[in-house]
């Protein structure tokens, strides 16, 4: 379609809005479920407020209907936008950002509100919404509400709802609408069940993400939507010691086409742990077997189901909605109906409120002591939901993300995983797991056995080596922060091998016990003797004093300054977001200060311009 051209086209939300009555459009950027959810909550609220809503997707629409959408009258668009990564918008929302970015349409007269989800433990908290809010404004919109900003490294659900409170008054105000806000509960999703007479059993979803049959008839190429059944042909343990446990997993893309870099993500699509499926399926009364069909009730809607259906309850359960994240207050409230005992419903309903009290209570019952629906169903026992609608309620099954720890030049017909196996105790007294990792680690090639196989795709990243084999590089990467860098220094070594010049790589990594947690001990060493690397190691706690990768690095200040600002150098930081990337960069700052002489505002300018230039780059996660 022409820039600046309005056409009707199916991608048309404002003939959705207008043919079904409705004059509310809740947008969503959202690249791990909890935007689309968020605005799937407000849409759906908007009935108590005489406002129709619709969810709808930026990357499905003509998003410059945006400029006629006035022509509904009290129409209002929001906007849960997640920000990602180094400051980016998700994938669904990129073009619709670069055209508010690039372009200069006419907004007057648009209603909007923007509420952001981000995480303080990265720099560039909320970038997205906090410009889509301003930026709105400065082409000529008109903004209903302030901007909220959810916080997922503190308490999102708490910031959504407390925003979403003032939220919904200030629209009541602004577009004359008298509401007492009463809550109706209304199903988004009709069931239906199938019996042997009426579905064929291969018409059954059975686990594809998208296209029926798709896992078992594979076609390129793969992504999110269509991922690759990849062989697992390694998982073996890199620990030497101590109670918890790193694995080493190698996928087979031989058959794919699939190709990657060092420093690209593989997003693995997990499987939930069968003795919860079966628990859960006790605890609603369910016969996990039937295969059923969530229908949506909104036939405007682009998403016609939740997930693939029909399918069986086991296989929704297993494949297709998260049953061990911590449910968010909402669903809470919905459970409060399927309650028999008044104290039960009481204590879900108070946990599903804004009040003060309300609030503690789900921190405690809820967040503390992590307990997932699982947990709740087993300690509120006179709580029985049909387990239909605990799977129209439950959020989707996402995959996960992993730094490939190998080099295509030495791997190219294998990708490689360096993940911990996430498991803790809580104060419940229950062992949680985490979904992918314990699946992973459960699915070992076994010898006369076929190789376990999972569904995986690549997603690019910004993470890259220098162009230039001679640049000098320092990687920062403790724990599994280590992943990407294996990656980087076994290209290295090949470029090396192959007669290339290469430049200093300079690593610091760091872990507990040099005896326990330091992985690819034996492969380090090996590059440390051949002259591929320079190891700076830190063993927390293998002395009585803290020994961590920032101390290495305060000590090395002068190399770090020489090679950032004087020899054009390569600086990298991986792993965890929340503590160590942040430390690593304050000292960099300082750094740069010290031995470059500048001032801290000048120092801030300077990361910033090495991060344009990707000469500075962080791969963390928290
Ligand atoms: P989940 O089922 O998702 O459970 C994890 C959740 O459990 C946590 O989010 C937290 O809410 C909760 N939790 C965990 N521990 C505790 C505790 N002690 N107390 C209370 N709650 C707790 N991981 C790696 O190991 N290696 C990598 O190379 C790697 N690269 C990544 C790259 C990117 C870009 C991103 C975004 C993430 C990366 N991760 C990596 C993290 C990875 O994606 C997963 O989050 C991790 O493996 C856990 O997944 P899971 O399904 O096993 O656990
Ligand atoms: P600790 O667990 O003994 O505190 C990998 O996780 C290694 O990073 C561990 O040795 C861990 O030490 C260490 N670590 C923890 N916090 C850190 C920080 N802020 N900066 C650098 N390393 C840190």
């Amino acid at each position: 379609q022409a820039a600046g051209s309005i056409q009707v086209t199916e991608n048309s939300f404002i003939n959705k809005l207008k043919s079904s009555g409705r004059s509310l459009v809740v947008f969503y950027g959202s690249q791990t479920g909890t935007g689309e959810e968020f605005a799937g909550r407000l849409a759906k609220e908007g009935i108590r407020y005489k406002m129709k809503g619709m969810v709808a997707d930026p990357e499905e629409c003509d998003m410059e209907e945006l400029m006629k959408l006035q022509e509904i009258p009290n129409s209002l668009a929001v906007f849960c936008m997640a920000t990602y990564g180094e400051g980016d918008p998700t994938d669904n929302s990129m073009e619709f950002y670069e055209w508010l970015k690039n372009g200069e349409p006419d907004l007057t007269g648009l209603n909007y509100a923007v509420f952001g989800l981000g995480n303080k433990t990265y720099e560039h908290y909320n970038a997205v919404a906090i410009y889509l809010d301003k930026r709105l404004e400065e082409l000529g919109a008109t903004r209903v509400y302030e901007l909220g900003l959810g916080d997922d490294d503190a308490n999102i659900e708490d910031d959504f709802i407390t925003w979403k409170d003032k939220f919904w008054p200030s629209v009541c105000e602004k577009f004359n609408i008298e509401s007492t806000g009463e809550e109706e509960l209304i199903r988004q999703f009709r069931l239906v069940t199938h019996g042997p007479e009426d579905i064929q059993p291969n018409n059954v979803f059975t686990g594809e993400i998208a296209r029926l049959h798709s896992l078992q008839v594979q076609r390129p190429p793969y992504d999110a939507k269509n991922p690759f059944l990849a062989q697992i042909t390694v998982n073996r343990e890199l620990h030497k010691g101590g109670d918890r446990s790193c694995i080493h997993v190698e996928l087979d893309i031989s058959d794919s086409k699939m190709r990657y870099e060092a420093g690209d993500h593989v997003a693995v699509y997990p499987i939930n742990d069968s003795n919860l499926v079966e628990r859960l399926g006790q605890l609603t009364g369910a016969n996990l077997d039937e295969i059923f069909s969530l229908i949506n009730t909104d036939q405007e809607s682009s998403k016609k189901h939740p997930f693939p259906c029909p399918t069986s309850y086991r296989t929704a359960l297993s494949h297709y909605v998260e049953i061990t994240a911590l449910p968010r207050t909402h669903i809470l409230r919905e459970l409060v109906e399927y309650c028999s005992d008044e104290e039960d419903k009481k204590k879900l309903m108070l946990m599903a409120t804004n009040s003060q009290e309300g609030k503690a209570m789900y921190q405690a019952f809820i967040v503390e002591a992590c307990r997932n629906i699982v947990h709740i169903l087993e300690d509120i026992p006179s709580c029985k939901p049909p387990l239909d609608h605990l799977c129209e309620l439950l959020p989707r099954l996402q995959p996960r993300y992993y730094s490939i720890s190998s080099s295509p030049k030495m791997y190219p017909e294998t990708v490689h995983i360096t993940a911990v196996v996430v498991q803790y105790k809580t104060p419940t007294g229950r062992v949680n797991r985490g979904v992918t990792t314990t699946w992973l680690a459960d699915n070992k090639p076994e010898p006369g056995k076929p190789l376990p196989r999972v569904p995986v795709f690549i997603r690019k990243s910004q993470f890259r080596l220098p162009l230039q084999t001679q640049t000098p590089i320092i990687m920062v990467g403790p724990g599994t922060g280590l992943a990407p860098f294996r990656g980087f220094l076994q290209e290295r070594a090949y470029a090396r091998a192959n007669g290339k010049e290469v430049g200093e790589s300079i690593l610091y990594f760091g872990c507990r016990h040099r005896d326990q947690d330091y992985i690819y001990q034996e492969e380090l060493e090996k590059y440390q003797e051949s002259g591929d690397v320079k190891l700076n190691l830190a063993f927390s706690r293998d002395q009585k004093e803290k020994v961590y990768v920032t101390h290495l690095i305060e000590k090395d200040m002068e190399l770090l300054w020489d090679i950032i600002g004087n020899r054009n150098g390569h600086f990298y930081i991986c792993g965890d977001a929340k503590n160590m990337a942040v430390d690593v960069r304050n000292i960099v700052l300082k750094a740069i200060q010290e031995k470059g002489g500048r001032t801290e505002a000048e120092a801030v300018q300077f990361i910033k311009k090495l991060e344009s230039m990707k000469k500075y780059s962080a791969d963390v996660w928290s």
